[in-house]
């Protein structure tokens, strides 16, 4: 059975209770409007803890002003639903209210890592995402915390704060889970119509070219890059905002694709904006 808490104190004292009884405790931070992406990071949890939390708090500031923040998806039953259906035991709802007591004003800014690609696209929105997740850490200290790659440099901010902050909480990283068309799940996919959908295919479509073109000997980021743009244009009505090339683990492009490479996209479709990555090499 699933048990929902939504005091801080409440949490960490359900989570501090388990780990005294010396049983592990894994973490699945959320938004919610859960699919299958985030029900993967579940099992993952439930496969190598004893215990899963999972926490559901759409978190006011990662939005930027202009942002989707009150539109979200809210399916708070059906998420938990969803949770109790891959054996998560804990489910943290805090309100916003706790979250961001008045008069709050503190920030973490983890760097360099955080500036460039989604930092620079939006502006706050790694600090929103650091401080949030520090915080949740500190509602649920878990023995170990799961991330999905489809936010790559998520992935990164988070792997920098919990190094440079001594955090003592392992940070996890999970595949991409896809549609079998190749979209990747994202909550933001339900805003989509059927010929947005049918576009936003573009994305993932490019991220397989890059890894034939690389696959069949292609070196340069610059060639890869080019191909992946004719693509995602060619697509009609995807509004492409970057396609990086970066060295695997790092927000740098790189020009010669030589070792392990990560690239990643973001385009808006119609008014929804869509991320996505691969690993290549
Ligand atoms: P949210 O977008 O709800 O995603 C929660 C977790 O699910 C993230 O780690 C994300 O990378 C992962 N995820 C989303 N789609 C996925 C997919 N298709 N395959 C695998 N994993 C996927 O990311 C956030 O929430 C927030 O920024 C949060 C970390 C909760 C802080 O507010």
């Amino acid at each position: 059975s699933l048990q929902v808490i939504q005091g801080v104190e409440a949490m960490r004292s359900a989570v501090r209770e388990i780990q005294r009884g010396g049983e592990t405790v894994g973490f699945v931070p959320t938004m919610g409007a859960l699919h299958e992406g985030h029900l993967s990071l579940v099992d993952a949890a439930a496969a190598e803890c004893d215990r899963v939390v999972a926490s559901i708090f759409v978190n006011p500031t990662q939005f930027g002003p202009n942002e989707d923040f009150t539109k979200y998806p809210r399916p708070l039953e059906r998420d938990l639903e969803l949770l109790r259906g891959r054996g998560c035991e804990l489910a943290f709802v805090p309100e916003a209210a706790e979250m961001y007591p008045w008069g709050y004003g503190t920030s973490i800014d983890v760097g360099p890592v955080a500036v460039p690609w989604e930092g620079a696209a939006r502006p706050g929105h790694f600090a929103g995402v650091a401080t949030v997740v520090l915080k949740l850490f500190e509602c649920v200290p878990a023995d170990r915390a799961y991330f999905g790659r489809k936010d790559y440099q998520q992935t990164l901010v988070v792997r920098r704060m919990v190094v440079d902050l001594n955090l003592p909480i392992t940070v996890c990283v999970c595949p991409i889970v896809r549609d079998p068309d190749g979209l990747a799940l994202s909550s933001r996919n339900v805003y989509l119509g059927a010929d947005e959908r049918q576009r936003a295919l573009s994305l993932s479509q490019s991220l397989r070219l890059a890894e034939e073109l690389v696959s069949s000997g292609q070196r340069s980021a610059l060639v890869v890059r080019e191909r992946m743009l004719a693509h995602l244009n060619a697509a009609g009505g995807v509004n492409v905002e970057y396609v990086a090339i970066l060295r695997d683990g790092s927000v740098d492009e790189v020009a010669e694709i030589g070792g392990p490479v990560t690239v990643a996209v973001a385009a808006r479709v119609g008014t929804t904006r869509l991320i996505d990555n691969l690993r290549i090499g």
